[in-house]
């Protein structure tokens, strides 16, 4: 298990300004749409009158294809301003911790669920025990409970160090969730290895002997082992890795600005204020992150006080590089961004290295 050894109260982080929407981009709107589209054909064909929950349900994105179909629904999501936006468009949603306590009390009024998913909610949550408990209480016995998260194969592979901070309590393998869950009665069935979040796994978990499982689980363990991700000296190149993409990238934003080149960030992610913080940029590498999300805009980035700026900035006067914070959504924004490439401009992006692209 990769773990972050301090850890923030999680109600410090989830409340009434939880400043991501899942919304915010198009081919993770896409990619939800599917996660629901499968659940749908894989789990619920066929059942009388299921009930589906999601943890972490957030401003509904994938919620809302479940009660477009009249399918029984129920979303946990602590932080009150995304889950306002679902209950504003008719998604059940509570807002609280999930644990087996609020799982009790779901079974209580709603019946136990077909169905439990999450993603990008389990790697956020420190009290992995509690909510394993908590599914197996809420979970039928033919049940599933999907998960999705980023992959820690793909983090070491990558040198994607950013997918740690504060909110990534855990960057799982299927090794460790193999282990975590069968503490709690829940078998690993599946592992199907997804692009988003420059690269995530989604597990599938069952009550202990009530699924076939599939041939895909031994395979993951088996490239994990490859990999060498039950060794500590794979980790200590990891951070060797760290240190070098470190010092490329501090070496390219020093070179353009040493040039006179105008460089701002693309994505005021949660990604970003560990790059920002660990390579030690700052305001004069990067004059301003452009971000759609409005709740992020007129604000600093965390520790190096880097303005968030509206995307109507960068599109008004393109910069002559945007450092990609965003890169898990390339594809999404290169596609989008045409007219800053055609006025000359260029990315630079540092997963899973460092360079200039156009
Ligand atoms: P994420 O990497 O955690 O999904 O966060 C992506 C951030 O990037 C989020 O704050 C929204 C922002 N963003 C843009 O500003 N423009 C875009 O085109 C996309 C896809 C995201």
């Amino acid at each position: 298990m990769f773990q972050i050894v301090e850890q923030p109260d999680p109600a410090r982080m989830f409340h009434d300004q939880y400043a991501f929407y899942s919304s915010t981009s198009r081919n993770m709107q896409a990619h939800f749409e599917q996660f629901a589209g499968s659940v749908m054909n894989d789990v619920l064909a066929g059942l009388l009158n299921p009930f589906v929950v999601e943890l972490g349900s957030n401003d509904g994105t994938m919620l809302r294809h479940f009660h477009k179909r009249g399918i029984r629904h129920l979303g946990v999501e602590p932080s009150q301003n995304v889950a306002d936006v679902a209950r504003g468009n008719g998604i059940n949603t509570i807002s609280k911790f999930f644990n087996e306590s609020l799982a009790q009390e779901i079974v209580a009024d709603n019946g136990p669920a077909d169905a439990i998913m999450a993603a990008n909610v389990m790697c956020h949550i420190p009290d992995l025990p509690g909510v394993a408990a908590g599914v197996r209480r809420l979970l039928k016995p033919d049940g599933v409970f999907i998960f999705e998260d980023p992959y820690l194969g793909d983090m070491v592979a990558k040198t994607s160090y950013d997918q740690i901070y504060d909110e990534h309590v855990f960057i799982f393998s299927v090794n460790s969730v193999t282990r975590a869950f069968a503490m709690h009665g829940l078998e690993l069935v599946d592992a199907i290895q997804q692009v988003t979040h420059g690269g995530s796994m989604r597990y599938v978990l069952a009550p202990k002997g009530s699924r076939a499982v599939s041939s895909r689980v031994a395979e993951q363990l088996a490239k994990e082992r490859e990999q060498g991700l039950d060794r500590a000296e794979t980790y200590l190149r990891f951070k060797q890795n760290c240190e070098t993409s470190r010092t490329l990238l501090v070496q390219t934003l020093d070179a353009l600005s040493n040039k006179g080149k105008r460089v701002a960030g693309y994505g005021a992610t949660s990604k970003s204020t560990t790059v920002i913080n660990y390579c030690g940029i700052t305001p004069a590498d990067i004059a301003y992150i452009s971000d759609t999300t409005p709740i992020k805009q007129h604000k600093l980035s965390p520790g190096a006080h880097i303005p968030v700026k509206p995307y109507s900035e960068f599109a008004r006067d393109y910069p002559d590089y945007a450092l990609l914070f965003a890169w898990n959504h390339a594809n999404e924004i290169r596609e989008k961004e045409t007219g800053f490439i055609a006025a000359g401009g260029n990315w630079i992006v540092y997963v899973p290295e460092v360079k200039i692209v156009p």
